[in-house]
C-alpha cells in the first residue's frame, strides 16, 4: 500500500509530453483479481480472472447477474459479456442471458447501438445491428454480420467507427460502420507500437495498451480524420494490463492487479511572475 501510495503521485505527465493538460490518478475502489475492466454511459463493469462479473457503485463493487464470464462490456447496446465456453450474454432483467447465435471471445456494447465481437479460433470480426442487439431480450436467435477483418480485438465508439488489433497486434481503424446494417468501408492501417488492447469510448477518445504495458492517447480524431494524428503516451508508474476510459475517467489495470482512476484537467497557465 505504502509503495502504491508513493507511486501515484508520480503518475502525471511530464511537462514535455503533454503540455496542454495532466493526468492525475488515484486508487480507484479495489475490486481483488481484477482481469479487465469497461466503463460507458457513466457505467463502470469488469471482470475478475475468476470469471465474475461486477459493477461499481460509489466507493464498491457488487456483483453483476449470477453467470461466470471473462469479460463485459457496457455501452449503448447496454451489458454484454461472453464466458470461458466464448458464449455470449446480454443483461436483461438484472440477469445474464444467453445470446443464442455466434460464439465471441470477446465483445463491444460501445458503439452507436451495435454490438461488435471477435470469434475464438477465425479471430473473424462479427457486428450485430443496434435493432437488434439494443431489443434482444433472450429469446430466438441472432444472425451476426462479419466485419470483413480478423482481429484479436476490437473495440467502437458511438462518433468515430471502431478499433481493433490483427493478429500480428497492430492496430486499425475502421473509420465508418453503420450501426444500422453493420457495413464498413474497409480497415485502415494506424502506424505505432503493437498493442495489446485497443479502447474507444463511447464518446470516441482512443486508448492503447502496447505489449509491454505503456498507455498512449491516440491524439487528432476528428470527423474528417477519424484515425487521428499520433499517438501520445501518458506516463504510468507501473506496467499496465488493462484500460477502460468514459467521460472523462481512465481507468487502468496495473499487471499487478491495482486499479487506478485518472482523470485529465486542462494544465494551468504559467502563475504570473510576483
Ligand atoms: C487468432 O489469434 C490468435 C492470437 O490471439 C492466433 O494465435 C491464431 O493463430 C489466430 N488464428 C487465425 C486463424 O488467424
Ligand atoms: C446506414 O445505412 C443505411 C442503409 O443503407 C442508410 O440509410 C444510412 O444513412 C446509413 N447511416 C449512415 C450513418 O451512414
Ligand atoms: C496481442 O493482443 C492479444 C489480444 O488482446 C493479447 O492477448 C496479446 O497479449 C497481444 N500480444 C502482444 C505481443 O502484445
Amino acid at each position: 500500500m505504502k509503495a502504491i501510495a508513493g507511486c501515484l503521485l508520480l503518475v502525471l505527465c511530464s511537462a514535455v509530453e503533454c503540455s496542454w493538460a495532466t493526468w492525475e490518478c488515484k486508487e480507484a475502489p479495489r475490486l481483488y483479481s481484477i482481469r479487465q475492466i469497461d466503463a460507458g454511459m457513466g457505467q463502470v463493469v469488469a471482470a475478475t480472472k475468476y470469471g465474475r462479473p461486477y459493477q461499481l457503485s460509489g466507493r464498491y463493487w457488487y456483483s453483476l447477474g449470477l453467470s461466470r464470464l471473462k469479460h463485459v462490456s457496457v455501452g449503448p447496446a447496454g451489458a454484454w459479456g461472453c464466458d470461458s465456453s466464448n458464449k455470449v450474454y446480454k443483461l436483461v432483467g438484472g440477469n445474464w442471458k444467453v445470446v443464442n447465435g455466434q460464439t465471441l471471445q470477446q465483445v463491444d456494447a460501445g458503439g452507436d447501438g451495435q454490438v461488435v465481437g471477435i470469434a475464438p479460433t477465425t479471430n473473424d470480426t462479427y457486428c450485430q445491428t443496434a435493432k437488434y442487439a439494443g431489443s434482444y431480450y433472450g429469446e430466438g436467435t441472432l444472425a451476426w454480420t462479419g466485419l470483413t477483418k480478423s482481429l484479436v480485438y476490437v473495440s467502437c465508439g458511438k462518433m468515430y467507427g471502431c478499433w481493433g488489433l490483427d493478429t500480428k497486434n497492430r492496430t486499425f481503424v475502421a473509420k465508418k460502420v453503420n450501426s444500422t446494417t453493420c457495413v464498413t468501408e474497409g480497415w485502415t492501417l494506424v502506424d505505432g507500437p503493437a498493442m495489446q488492447m485497443i479502447e474507444v469510448s463511447t464518446d470516441g477518445e482512443v486508448f492503447g495498451v502496447t505489449s509491454d504495458g505503456k498507455v498512449f492517447q491516440r491524439l487528432g480524431i476528428t470527423d474528417s480524420l477519424r484515425e487521428g494524428s499520433g499517438w501520445v503516451k501518458i506516463p504510468m508508474c507501473m506496467p499496465i494490463s488493462h484500460l477502460t476510459y468514459d467521460l472523462n475517467h481512465l481507468w487502468v489495470v496495473t499487471t499487478s492487479g491495482w486499479l487506478l482512476q485518472c482523470t485529465q484537467e486542462e494544465a494551468a497557465p504559467p502563475a504570473p511572475p510576483a
